[in-house]
């Protein structure tokens, strides 16, 4: 298997629930917690910026409705992103893939972005991301520890970032193992497949390594859960519970 530089532990959405998921706020309460790796998901504004945001939508995590893609930077840069959260958190923007690259980068953590399109907007979104990704890791001034992980659900997306950028790491997510994923998993030559965690099971382990290729799962919130995987040698877990285990300790239920 190739050389895998990323922590065990992965912060889900930057701190999971304990902040307003996908904000630099969140990557810093993960931070407090210990975590040296990051899982956030990034989609494209109208005019081609990379940022954070989970869903297609605006109104569960911010006061606005309607489609985040549809928006310039400009106007997605002024939403509050934190208000829904806590009031502690009002006020805490948006952030760009820049803004998160640039923390992430000085502090010497490791960054998986889940390359999240709006519909329709795939092999783009993979395509910018990858680029962006590329340029910002070539350029920071402090030696990453990692390269990025670009990793999504779809297929077209991380054909985007191999055409683009070939040379970042990719990985497949998998909420099934639907027909032919482990054929498209090694033509888009990932180094790794993240799967739900009720997926992963030693066969899928074995199949996966035996391919030369990583296996992780998401999310990971319970501790025998944990104990399980890491048992059968799982390479990553994606986990919200960020107060619950501490990267660099051994599990304990
Ligand atoms: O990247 C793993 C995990 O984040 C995938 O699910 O819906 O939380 O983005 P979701
Ligand atoms: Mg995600």
């Amino acid at each position: 298997m190739t050389n895998w530089p990323y922590p065990l532990w992965i912060a889900h959405r930057g701190a999971g629930k304990l902040a307003p998921e996908n904000t630099l706020a969140a990557f810093r309460v993960g931070a407090s917690h210990g975590y040296r790796a990051f899982e956030c998901d990034v989609k494209l504004s109208a005019d081609g910026v990379p940022f954070l945001l989970h869903d297609d939508t605006l109104q569960r995590t911010t006061p606005e409705r309607g489609t985040a893609g549809d928006r310039s930077w400009s106007e997605l840069s002024r939403i509050d992103a934190g208000g829904w959260h806590s009031r502690a958190f009002a006020g805490e923007p948006i952030p760009s893939l820049d803004a998160i690259a640039a923390y992430v980068l000085r502090n010497g953590f490791a960054l998986n972005i889940e390359v999240k399109p709006t519909p329709g907007q795939e092999a783009e979104t993979g395509r910018v991301v990858a680029r962006e990704a590329a340029r910002l890791w070539a350029e920071s001034r402090v030696a990453p520890v990692a390269p990025p992980l670009l990793s999504s659900f779809r297929p077209e997306a991380l054909q985007g970032a191999l055409e683009t950028a070939p040379g970042l790491p990719r990985a497949l997510l998998l909420d099934s193992l639907w027909s032919g994923w482990f054929d498209i998993a090694r033509a888009l030559g990932v180094a790794a497949c993240v799967t739900h965690y009720n997926l992963m099971d030693q066969a899928l382990i074995a199949q996966l390594h035996g391919a030369g290729m990583r296996a992780l799962v998401y999310t990971v919130n319970d501790p025998a859960e944990a104990l399980r995987l890491q048992a059968l040698g799982i390479d990553g877990i994606i986990t919200d519970a960020v107060d619950r285990f501490s990267p660099g300790e051994s599990v304990r239920d």
